[in-house]
């Protein structure tokens, strides 16, 4: 086992073991992962995606002139880096940074873009957004920091307001960040969002227990669990779990040789995802907290999703 599976496995050990087990939903993008998110963003039931597109194609120039001046677009958690490349001819950046968990999906992505724009200097990171984030290399720059999709949902609120203060200090006076956030609305529009009638959200939530097999070892069998999406009103979220169809036991070989066996009864669940969903108001103080001054706001007619573009100066 290489060392970033072995410091993985002991991650998962640990989530998996616990009171609630849950895997952290950056386990959902190996390779098949990143492609089946990209054919959710397709459902017409999944309207972040293309709600987020229409805000930033319809509010483009407002929002090029929000951000003013960028030296380097730092895109986090850039999956296929569509979005980022819709926004190169309006922002014109002179370097794009693309980070991401899937690794080799990322590196694909960024080979095909920079083929396209071979004029904006580009290069793909390996990194995981749940830990601390430095750029020493780029810190004197004007630096954009992009992070679209929602994916700020799936943090919990006090993290969220810790990774704001990390992106906040590593601005160092200058730039700012543009967002994508899912806004709180009808029950029923969110819950067919996760609970898509093709089954490509069900098969997203399954494919994590192919990837903890792929990194541990482990031999959960994908027959032996089901997707399990709802809204949960008081805590403003999506939750995604997958819930034992029988008794289940898995086991799941540790670093020293020794397998951790772990047991399910039927109906036990693992906690795979959770999507926060803000208010406008409640958003934008977040980010003002943080240390972010000025944000500026565009949203869709019904109010679905909302962007930001919120600067430190
Ligand atoms: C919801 S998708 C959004 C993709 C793209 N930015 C978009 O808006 O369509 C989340 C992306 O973040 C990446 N990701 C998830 N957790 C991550 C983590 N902890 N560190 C780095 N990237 C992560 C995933 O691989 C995926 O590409």
């Amino acid at each position: 086992m290489n060392r970033m599976n072995t410091i993985l496995t002991q991650e998962l050990l640990l989530s998996l073991t616990s009171d609630t087990p849950s895997i952290s939903p950056k386990f959902f993008y190996d390779d098949i992962g990143s492609h089946l998110f990209d054919v959710i963003t397709l459902l017409e039931e999944y309207y972040p995606t293309r709600t987020e597109k229409w805000i930033m194609d319809n509010y483009q120039r407002e929002i090029a002139a929000a951000v003013a001046h960028c030296d380097v677009l730092v895109d986090l958690g850039a999956g296929n880096c569509m979005k980022a490349s819709r926004l190169f001819d309006s922002i014109k950046p002179k370097q794009y940074r693309a980070l991401d968990i899937s690794k080799e999906y990322l590196k694909t992505a960024v080979a095909d873009l920079q083929k396209q724009f071979p004029n904006i200097k580009m290069s793909a990171h390996a990194i995981d957004l749940s830990l601390p984030l430095a750029f020493p290399d780029i810190e004197a720059l004007h630096k954009v920091f992009f992070y679209p999709g929602s994916s700020i949902g799936n943090f919990d609120p006090d993290k969220a307001d810790q990774f704001f203060i990390n992106l906040a200090n590593e601005c160092h006076g200058k730039g700012g960040l543009l967002i994508g956030v899912d806004l709180v609305k009808d029950v029923e529009v969110l819950h067919h969002a996760y609970n898509d009638p093709l089954g490509v959200t069900a098969a997203f939530n399954l494919n994590i227990l192919l990837n903890v097999n792929r990194i541990t070892g482990s031999n959960f069998q994908l027959q032996d669990w089901e997707h399990y999406a709802f809204f949960n009103a008081a805590q403003s979220r999506i939750e995604m779990h997958l819930r034992a169809r029988s008794d289940v036991q898995v086991m799941l070989p540790s670093n020293g040789g020794k397998d951790h066996p772990l047991s399910f009864s039927k109906g036990d669940l693992i906690h795979t995802e959770n999507s926060y969903k803000y208010t406008q108001e409640d958003f934008v103080e977040k980010l003002q907290r943080a240390g972010f001054g000025n944000v500026r706001c565009w949203t869709d007619p019904n109010e679905y999703f909302l962007v930001c573009f919120a600067n430190v100066q």
